[in-house]
């Protein structure tokens, strides 16, 4: 029957355990799969009818988005806290690897995107492709006020770079906080724009990525998302 999988075929591509412990997880856990009890690691299940201890089995593709606090970095392999201590930590194995799409600064936090599907991070971060990323910035100085039409410009060139940023958007909040739409995401560009004009970042969070928003999602936590999901806010 199509979409039937052998058991310890889904749970070593998921990262649950090795084929080889298959049987010792089965013994440690309760597999149902349509609500029956799965009896054996041969045995053909649905994965999306499959669930692990009254939770479904996670799926073939990780999409997720992160509410990133500050002090994490986005990197497999760093010093101190990264991302990935916030997920699962079975997904460390699975392959291909979830990576983060995109960066947010260990100092930055917010929206994050978390996939392994390589095509849609390609989507997602192409410079072609403009997908907007709205970030709220708290100032160490009141905003002189022609920061709106310097980013909207698409003439900013940031130090160290030769091509002119393209047009972002500034709405000021406060004297000291602004939101800023993005439709790249260069190395802290945020923080060098300011910078560019005279001023400092205190602090950044990221409200949305594409048609994402954090909306309710506390800190440290993640869900699940659609491509669609993602994607609606592409232009
Ligand atoms: N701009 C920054 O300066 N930092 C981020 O993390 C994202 C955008």
């Amino acid at each position: 029957m199509p979409g039937l999988l052998r058991l310890d075929r889904v749970l070593s591509s998921r990262g649950y355990c090795t084929r080889s412990q298959a049987a010792g997880f089965l013994r440690r856990n309760e597999l149902l799969f349509d609500g029956a009890a799965v009896a054996r690691t041969d045995d053909k299940v649905d994965p999306s009818k499959l669930t692990i201890n009254g939770e479904p089995v996670d799926p073939e593709s990780i999409l997720i988005m992160l509410n990133k606090p500050v002090g994490y970095v986005c990197s497999h392999r760093d010093e101190g806290k990264l991302v990935y201590e916030l997920l699962p930590e079975r997904w460390t194995r699975r392959n291909p690897p979830v990576t983060t799409v995109g960066r947010l600064d260990k100092e930055t936090s917010g929206l994050l995107i978390l996939t392994d599907d390589g095509k849609l991070v390609h989507q997602l971060t192409s410079p072609k492709r403009h997908v907007p990323r709205v970030y709220v910035a708290v100032l160490d100085r009141d905003l002189r006020g022609d920061e709106p039409a310097a980013f909207a410009s698409g003439t900013i060139i940031l130090d160290g770079e030769d091509k002119p940023l393209l047009p972002a958007e500034l709405v000021a909040l406060e004297a000291r906080r602004a939101r800023v739409t993005l439709r790249e995401g260069r190395y802290h560009q945020v923080r060098r724009m300011f910078a560019a004009m005279g001023n400092h970042v205190v602090s950044l969070h990221r409200e949305s990525f594409g048609a994402l928003e954090l909306g309710d999602l506390v800190e440290c936590q993640w869900r699940f998302v659609s491509p669609e999901q993602v994607l609606l806010g592409e232009r």
